[in-house]
């Protein structure tokens, strides 16, 4: 019997953990840091919350006698690849990322791509009065300060207590979403950019479609890079990896 280990938070690791749970002798466990309180699972046995930086995921792995890694968390979770990274090399243990395409620009796309989101406010200032900024919760403190721009922020869950959120308004759903209520949701706020990341998959690339369709110009913030190691951009082929990989390891 091996054991698995899926770093996830995203539809792909869920989807991964329920395929790899019909593998014969794989017992599969699948992570979560717990941002969202509604997220719903469908694999046995989840833990959720951090581990406590390198040496407590080190403990984890070797506590819970984890025999493979698979990371599949979003691509601009970039922390907890990079522990996985060094975790993995330390404990020599094989780890495999699972990360999904990103967006490539398209004919009639207006996008300005940035390095990463620290430089966007500033940005932003110049050129824009009214954005979409669908950054996520944590990110939202980078544009406080503005006050010429009214902001429409998409979140899942409402802001803690304590969060520092920017002048505009809040509205609270979870994707995937569909075009036209994208297209409705950017003439009715008269959106004129929109400040993403370049997360890639389907759930939420109909606002980068509206965009391109109305003419509205999107600042796309460019994916982190990956720790060096194995990758894969799908499910499948997170698959493959893996039963050839326990194939290999069991004679
Ligand atoms: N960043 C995004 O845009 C985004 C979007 C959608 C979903 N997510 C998901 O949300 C989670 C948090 O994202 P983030 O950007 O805050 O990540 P991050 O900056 O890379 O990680 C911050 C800390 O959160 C904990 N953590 C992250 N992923 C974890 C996991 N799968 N299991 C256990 N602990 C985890 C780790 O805490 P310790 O150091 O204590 O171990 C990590 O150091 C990730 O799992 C990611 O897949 C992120």
């Amino acid at each position: 019997m091996k054991r698995l280990l899926i770093l996830g938070g995203t539809k792909e690791a869920s989807q991964l953990a329920i395929k790899a749970a019909t593998i014969s002798n794989l017992e599969v466990r699948l992570s979560v840091a717990g941002r969202t309180t509604q997220a719903r699972y469908q694999v046995g046995v989840t833990r959720v919350g951090g581990f406590g930086g390198v040496p407590g995921l080190i403990k984890y792995l070797q506590d819970d006698a984890i025999d493979i890694l698979i990371d599949a968390t979003h691509p601009f979770a970039g922390k907890i690849s990079l522990h996985a990274a060094v975790a993995a090399q330390e404990l020599d243990l094989p780890r495999l990322m699972l990360i999904r395409p990103e967006w490539l620009l398209q004919a009639g796309d207006n996008w300005l791509e940035v390095d990463n989101i620290t430089s966007v406010a500033e940005m932003l200032k110049e050129n824009a009065k009214r954005v979409f900024l669908a950054v996520g919760r944590q990110k939202l403190t980078n544009f406080v300060h503005i006050d010429k721009i009214w902001f429409l922020m998409r979140l899942i869950e409402p802001p803690k207590k304590d969060d520092l959120i920017p002048q505009g308004l809040i509205i609270l759903d979870r994707g995937p979403f569909r075009l036209i209520k994208e297209k409705e949701l950017l003439i009715e706020h008269q959106i004129d950019t929109i400040v993403s990341k370049n997360s890639g998959g389907d759930a939420t690339i109909a606002k980068i479609t509206a965009a391109r369709e109305l003419g509205i110009k999107v600042v796309m913030v460019k994916r982190p890079q990956l720790p060096p190691g194995e990758w894969v951009n799908n499910v499948e082929d997170a698959l493959i990896w893996l039963l050839s990989f326990i194939k290999s390891t069991s004679y």
